[in-house]
């Protein structure tokens, strides 16, 4: 169901307590009309009229509402990724600090087309606050798009690099075509709903725009609530919305080849330990290099290469421990 009304009104409404698994939403970003064109650097041909724009005076004011709205709604454990300009980003920041939103990552979307200027940086990028409503385990689909096992050309992890949060996605060029003033890329949008959701999972936008959200959680095999104050872009977009197959991008999925790291998670026993030991030696005095060793122990036994790497380091240097692994 969408609904063409003020978000703040329409969740009060029509969206009971903990009844939504994701939210993915882009809300206005508090500058004016001209500045905005500039902002996304394109001609205004082939834009929808209407879009609604929050008075800066007002935007502290309608965050705190809305994200409130949003925080209620979702069940426990459920997600949101709220994507942000810099501009207003700080009462986007307070907000969430006012509700009991659990940070996850604050991610960076860089893309392409940044808006030009000679006098300062260009600005090309975006951030996403990814924030989850504590309660129950949140979904994370942690091999959504690569298994445990797989490199890229120069030997690193694809699963890793993919799970960084620096994310370099283009936006869509879309010459010609009706579109809304910022347009999230189907790019972005699956990746967030694969990794925060599952089939049938319920994913609202509160600022539906061009209903993209919306559109790829119905071809994600999704369903899909939203709001938006636009009655030009919302009567546009709610027909077009009725073409789309649900789950019709399942099938464009690339297959995920299984895992071979089965004991992840599991505790060692001693003889493990003393066989690992005993392999990287083996292996450092045939002349792989450290990080080769850990790969190839990590196959062998099944295990993550940070902890194959603990059980090296709290043998060959004093100071074991992986500091770089966060339990959030
Ligand atoms: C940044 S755009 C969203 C773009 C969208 N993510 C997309 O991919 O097309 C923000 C949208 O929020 C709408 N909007 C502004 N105030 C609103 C409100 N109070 N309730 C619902 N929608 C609102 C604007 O008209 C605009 O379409």
């Amino acid at each position: 169901m969408f609904y063409n009304c003020d978000c703040i009104e329409g969740a009060k409404k029509y969206l009971p307590d903990n009844s939504i698994d994701l939210i993915i939403t882009d809300p206005p970003y508090g500058i004016d009309g001209n500045k905005l064109d500039k902002h996304y650097n394109r001609n205004e041909n082939n834009v929808i009229e209407g879009y609604v724009e929050i008075p800066k005076s007002e935007y502290a004011d309608f965050t705190e509402k809305w994200i409130g709205q949003a925080e209620r709604v979702l069940k426990p454990g459920g997600s949101i990724y709220i994507v942000s300009g810099y501009t207003n980003l700080r009462h986007i920041l307070n907000s969430l600090a006012n509700t009991k939103l659990i940070e996850k990552n604050h991610i960076i979307w860089k893309y392409n087309f940044g808006v030009y200027t000679s006098k300062k940086f260009i600005s090309s990028h975006y951030h996403i606050l990814y924030y989850v409503k504590p309660g129950e385990k949140p979904t994370f689909n942690t091999f959504a798009f690569y298994s445990d096992s797989e490199k890229s050309a120069n030997g690193g992890s694809l699963n890793y690099q993919d799970r960084e949060d620096v994310w370099i996605i283009n936006r869509e060029y879309k010459p010609g075509k009706i579109k809304n003033k910022n347009e999230l890329p189907k790019a972005l949008l699956s990746k967030m709903i694969l990794y925060s959701s599952n089939p049938n999972d319920l994913i609202c936008d509160f600022f539906l725009g061009s209903f993209a959200t919306a559109k790829v959680a119905i071809a994600l095999g999704r369903k899909a609530r939203g709001f938006e104050i636009n009655s030009d872009a919302f009567l546009y977009q709610i027909k077009q919305i009725k073409n789309i197959q649900p789950g019709c991008m399942l099938d464009e999925l690339r297959e995920v080849p299984p895992n071979k790291m089965t004991n992840r998670g599991k505790s060692f026993n001693s003889n493990e330990i003393i066989n690992i030991l005993k392999d990287f030696k083996i292996l450092i005095n045939s002349g792989q290099t450290k990080k080769s060793a850990i790969n190839s122990l990590s196959e062998k036994y099944g295990r993550g290469y940070w902890s194959i790497l603990k059980i090296i380091d709290g043998t060959t240097n004093k100071s074991s421990g992986n500091k770089n692994i966060d339990t959030n």
